[in-house]
């Protein structure tokens, strides 16, 4: 840090300033985590320097030997993670990543299936303002409105009127656990491909804790940086005989120079996830979240779907006057909590405003919080919530989430450098 502090002293500040936000205020943002210093390390190296445009032992340029020694390491240890029989760790992100799949087997035009964005999904899962929904005809599925989990009777009912060439699963905000083994069947009812996509719980199916889709799909894609816990970035991991076509279709296909650095970091982070001590950590990341879930609830507040199998939850606020996710969730950040605002199923609310909160434990869990702290955690929500037009006691309560995040120290090494 020393150079860019001489070099671009404005640069610096605000790195150390974003260093101290994310020590000082309890990031509850669901598709956030902390990574470690290997992998903060790994990303900050020289690979960045390198073009490498191919695969390994087949690039365009010279010079590729030690990145393919980081690329061929990446993938061999997303395919041990996973399971999977191939892997592309070349996307620059979750969205590329769904690119690479739909265009390696989809015809602009085609019939696709994914869950409603309001109903969890995400917006390269068919929303009309993103590419999804301009190039390909995709129809929602829902939630049932009783038990807020997906509906596979109405999903069914609907491939076999709409005869999609693909069902997308997989969500942002859903919390609860998927039946990859029904979408495979409606899959196969219909002769669609199958793709899931794991972004948010990647970290819970490498470590056992939610149910792999891998055996079941044609296509699996995630990111990197959520409960995963590497650097930003994406995966595609796909059954061998469509392996070439997917390959051919990141690059050249959507994408140049593959992220050298960033795939020398997934490699890291791969590394990690394949130890006991990251399978305890996603344990912990599913234990905070029932233990909030639960405090959550005992303090009279709903969830969608009642509670959680996973790392996140969401708040309903769609039951009470002129409370909106909106409000909460700058409410929340008076009081040193980020969280951010979230559809909920059958939202009247437009999506700047929403009725609804979603909340993760991976970046807590991270830092060394337990259930025996969620409590705690629920009341600083709680009384944020009570107190939302009340400025003083939101910043009180900031003080004491402050000290709270004391006791489970980020980065020392990097918040004694300024
Ligand atoms: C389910 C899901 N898929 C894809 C993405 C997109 O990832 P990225 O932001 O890296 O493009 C996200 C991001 O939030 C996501 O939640």
């Amino acid at each position: 840090m020393s150079y860019l502090k001489q070099i671009d002293p404005e640069i610096y500040d605000a790195i150390f300033k974003e260093t101290n936000r994310q020590f000082t205020k309890l990031e509850l943002i669901a598709s956030e985590n902390f990574v470690s210093e290997a992998v903060l390390e790994a990303q900050g190296g020289v690979m960045t320097n390198k073009y490498a445009e191919g695969y390994p032992a087949k690039r365009y340029y010279g010079g590729c030997e030690f990145v393919d020694i980081a690329e061929d390491l990446a993938r061999d240890r997303a395919k041990q993670l996973f399971g999977c029989e191939h892997a592309n760790v070349q996307p620059h992100s979750g969205s590329q990543a769904n690119m690479a799949v739909y265009f390696s087997v989809l015809k602009p035009g085609d019939t696709v299936m994914g869950l409603d964005l309001s109903h969890g999904g995400h917006l390269t899962h068919g929303h009309p303002i993103n590419f999804s929904g301009f190039l390909f005809d995709f129809h929602g599925y829902q939630v049932d409105k009783e038990t807020e989990t997906v509906d596979y009777d109405q999903l069914l009912a609907s491939a076999k009127e709409l005869k999609p060439k693909m069902i997308v699963a997989g969500a942002s905000a859903y919390p609860r656990f998927w039946d990859f083994d029904k979408i495979r069947a409606a899959c196969d009812e219909v002769g669609a491909y199958m793709m899931v996509d794991i972004a948010h719980i990647a970290g819970l199916v490498a470590s056992g804790l939610h149910p792999s889709p891998v055996p079941v799909a044609d296509f699996v894609t995630t990111t990197t940086h959520k409960t995963l816990r590497g650097p930003r970035g994406g995966m595609v991991m796909c059954k061998e005989k469509y392996a070439a076509d997917l390959d051919r279709m990141v690059m050249p296909g959507i994408q140049g120079g593959p992220l050298m650095h960033v795939i020398a970091a997934k490699a890291v982070a791969f590394k990690e996830a394949l130890s006991d001590d990251f399978k305890s950590y996603q344990k912990r990341v599913v234990a905070n979240a029932d233990a909030l879930a639960k405090a959550l609830i005992a303090k009279g507040h709903r969830l969608v779907a009642g509670g959680t199998d996973t790392h996140l939850m969401l708040m309903n606020f769609i039951d009470i006057p002129k409370v909106t996710g909106k409000k909460v969730e700058i409410a929340l950040d008076k009081a040193g909590i980020t969280a951010n605002k979230n559809t909920v199923p059958f939202d009247p609310e437009k999506p700047f405003v929403t009725s609804g909160v979603r909340l993760g434990t991976p970046a807590i869990t991270t830092r060394g919080v337990q259930p025996e702290d969620m409590a705690q955690v629920a009341d600083f929500i709680d009384r944020a919530i009570a107190n939302r037009r009340n400025d003083e006691e939101l910043e009180k309560i900031a003080g004491e989430v402050a000290d709270f995040c004391k006791r489970f120290p980020l980065y020392p090494n990097r918040m004694q450098e300024a």
